[in-house]
């Protein structure tokens, strides 16, 4: 298909994305433009830090997770057009208005981590911990990363517990543990690692439940001695940077300072000067003194951008490890998907709506509810 499509006079089989595919990077963000002035305020495009660039310049709104959940949860516009994963999509159709749409321009944008906890796996985990505890729900809050499935949301409402982030983490875990006396803490074992080591809760009270084993490969007295119970699961992006990345690099640059996302492991969180969201992440670097130099610990696309973002004062932005670390499905969400969503929305027609099971939607809603009230 050529992009001589100014006149409007597509064929109803046009708008298949077969078509979309083939658009070279000039067509396809002419036709994102075009699209999106003929629908207007109807439509708005929210954009996680982590997203290519050919599509975060068309970005209304961007944020971190928990402030993409807000927007979502404020915009008046029809339709939301989710760049981000699945989960944000999820979350933005469970807080928006029924008459409201949630829309994420490619399917197969999920999340590897997400998808390291299902609910199977984490109801079979509650049993056994029930078995082993007694009342697993007047001993243990379920606390789920908003990283995740809805259906897992709806577990931690219908169990007393809640979603976090990876900017409230801590305040949510005092908020659990003020209520009962164990945190089962999923899919993240990083982030749950890093929030309970903050809080002063040692190692060997944080126990890590592999889901593939029966009772989660623990003893009874691992379980009983365990106040958080990290499940087994990983983020493949920041999995990638190590504490060896940061010691080489401040060999170098003494005086340079280090900021890493709390997907990362333990040790690599220990030896940085600075842990926190995405958001967090950029503020701190544009609030930093000019001239500054700083080492990065998420993902590429956000910091190659603050590279570029930071350059005229004079600050200096690196990525943390040798390798290219990229949120692979996220990139999926390219300027092709976002054109074929785009024009669809304009013809009339939703493509790939997110719709979460009003069943689940209540409960999840229950949860993350709890999580914007707290923080
Ligand atoms: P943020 O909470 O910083 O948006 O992180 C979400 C995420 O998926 C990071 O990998
Ligand atoms: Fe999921 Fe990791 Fe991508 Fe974040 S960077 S969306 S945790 S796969």
């Amino acid at each position: 298909m050529s992009g001589d499509w100014a006149g409007h006079r597509m064929q109803a089989a046009d708008l298949d994305f077969e078509c979309f595919g083939a658009l070279s990077e000039a067509q396809a963000q002419a036709r994102i433009l075009d699209a999106r002035a003929r629908l207007g305020k109807r439509a708005v495009l929210l954009c996680h830090h982590y997203q290519r660039a050919d599509v975060y310049r068309h970005a209304d709104l961007t944020g971190d997770s928990l402030k993409l959940a807000r927007l979502a949860a404020q915009t008046d516009a029809e339709f939301i057009v989710f760049c981000g994963v699945h989960f944000m999509a999820e979350v933005a159709d469970i807080l928006s208005r029924p008459e409201q749409t949630a829309i994420l321009p490619d399917l197969a944008a999920g999340c590897s981590m997400a998808d390291m906890a299902n609910l199977a796996k984490v109801e079979r985990c509650w049993r056994e911990l029930a078995a082993a505890l007694g009342a697993a729900d007047e001993k243990i809050t379920p606390v789920t990363y908003i990283n995740s499935a809805a259906d897992l949301k709806a577990f931690c409402g219908e169990h007393g517990g809640i979603v976090c982030t990876s900017t409230n983490a801590p305040k949510i875990v005092d908020w659990a543990l003020a209520r009962r006396e164990k945190v089962l803490f999923f899919p993240d074992q990083h982030l749950g690692r890093w929030t309970g080591f903050k809080k002063g809760i040692a190692l060997d009270h944080m126990a890590v439940w592999d889901p593939d084993l029966e009772n989660g490969g623990l003893s009874p007295e691992e379980i009983e001695n365990a106040r958080i119970l990290l499940w087994k699961g990983h983020c493949s992006v920041h999995q990638m940077f190590q504490v060896e990345h940061i010691q080489r690099w401040r060999t170098r640059y003494p005086d340079g300072r280090v900021i890493s996302h709390p997907e990362c492991n333990l040790d690599v969180c220990r030896e940085s000067d600075y842990v926190g969201s995405t958001e967090y992440i950029r503020d701190t670097i544009a609030e930093a003194p000019g001239n500054t130099r700083w080492l990065v610990g998420t993902e590429l696309n956000l910091v190659n951008r603050l590279a570029e973002q930071m350059k005229p004062q004079g600050k200096t932005v690196q990525f943390m490890a040798p390798m290219v670390c990229m949120c692979s499905t996220m990139q999926r969400i390219d300027p092709q998907h976002l054109a074929w969503t785009l024009e669809n929305l304009a013809a009339g027609r939703v493509v790939n709506p997110i719709r979460v099971p009003v069943n689940e939607a209540g409960p999840a809603r229950t949860a993350l509810a709890r999580m914007l009230e707290i923080s």
